[in-house]
């Protein structure tokens, strides 16, 4: 596996063509290796980005005390056959007098991580913008864990026509249910029990529609469960279409539940196709 710091070095160390794209903010969990194995299994040269993206925090958010092991990463990534990790500085990104924003209008960005995060999905749509021109894949892998930033980056990549296929990776689990994410560091042993909550309110609400129940009854199942964990303060909890993020009435098929809120050291999100 080669390792480009600067965009020079990757440039040079790029194939024409052939190239499958992951990007990340490193601090590489099981999850981030099945987008890679994904990517691996479809395309002839692997490319992983490692950038933590200053653009995509917001003030008093986790920016600085974000887990950081590039060297650990590089290890991972080695063993599961990438090709090029790409992991810049934040100068090599965003050279002195950067002043360009990609944004998403509309429900989409305004919405659920939208709302609770001013200005996270523009961070976001600037640096994977930035990055696609950089690689130029012809695939690139995104988990359903964010299912918001999936939708997002799909929008950006139809509306500005970049010229590759953005794929969609399901989500991977602990066994107790919970979401796999490098934020899960932060959970003292005492929250990381309580911390399937997040699942278990989305497993409550599917079980709701499957057995014919409404979504004001799935909602109440699922509030229910997250009652039962005070330390859990959720931002929000709801049922929605899948493509536009909109609040549903009634199920449809695909209807998505969306969970997100704060324990104590740290801010969790999980999502759940609720209505096959
Ligand atoms: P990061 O949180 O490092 O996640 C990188 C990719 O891994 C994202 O597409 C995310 O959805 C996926 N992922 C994380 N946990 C997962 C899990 N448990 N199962 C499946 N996929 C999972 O998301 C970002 O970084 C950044 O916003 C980024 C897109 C790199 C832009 O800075």
């Amino acid at each position: 596996m080669k390792l480009a710091r600067t965009v020079a070095e990757l440039k040079a160390a790029l194939p024409r063509e052939g190239v499958g794209f992951v990007p990340t903010m490193g601090y590489l969990h099981r999850g981030h290796l099945a987008l890679v194995e994904r990517a691996r299994r479809e395309n002839a040269f692997v490319v992983v980005s490692i950038f933590v993206n200053p653009l995509q925090f917001g003030p008093g958010e986790d920016y600085h005390r974000y887990p950081r092991d590039l060297d650990r990463d590089a290890a991972l990534l080695e063993e599961a056959g990438v090709d090029l990790l790409f992991a810049p500085e934040v100068a090599e990104m965003y050279p002195k007098g950067f002043a360009t924003r990609v944004q998403v209008e509309g429900p989409l960005t305004a919405l659920w991580e939208g709302e609770v995060r001013p200005g996270h999905f523009q961070g976001v749509a600037t640096v994977v913008a930035r990055l696609f021109l950089l690689v130029r894949p012809e695939r690139a892998y995104f988990g359903e864990k964010d299912y918001q930033q999936l939708l997002v980056i799909r929008k950006m990549v139809r509306d500005l026509g970049f010229p590759l296929e953005v794929v969609g990776v399901p989500t991977v689990r602990e066994e107790d249910g919970l979401a796999l994410s490098s934020r899960n560091v932060y959970l003292s042993p005492e929250t990381r029990k309580k911390a399937s909550v997040l699942y278990r309110a989305l497993m409550a609400m599917r079980e709701v529609a499957l057995s014919g129940g409404s979504v004001a009854q799935a909602l109440e199942a699922g509030e229910r469960v997250l009652g039962e964990v005070p330390e859990f303060r959720p931002d929000y909890l709801a049922i929605v279409h899948p493509d536009t993020l909109l609040p549903l009435s009634r199920l449809v098929p695909g209807a998505r539940g969306l969970v997100a809120g704060r324990f104590p050291e740290a801010r969790l999100i999980d999502n759940l196709e609720v209505y096959p």
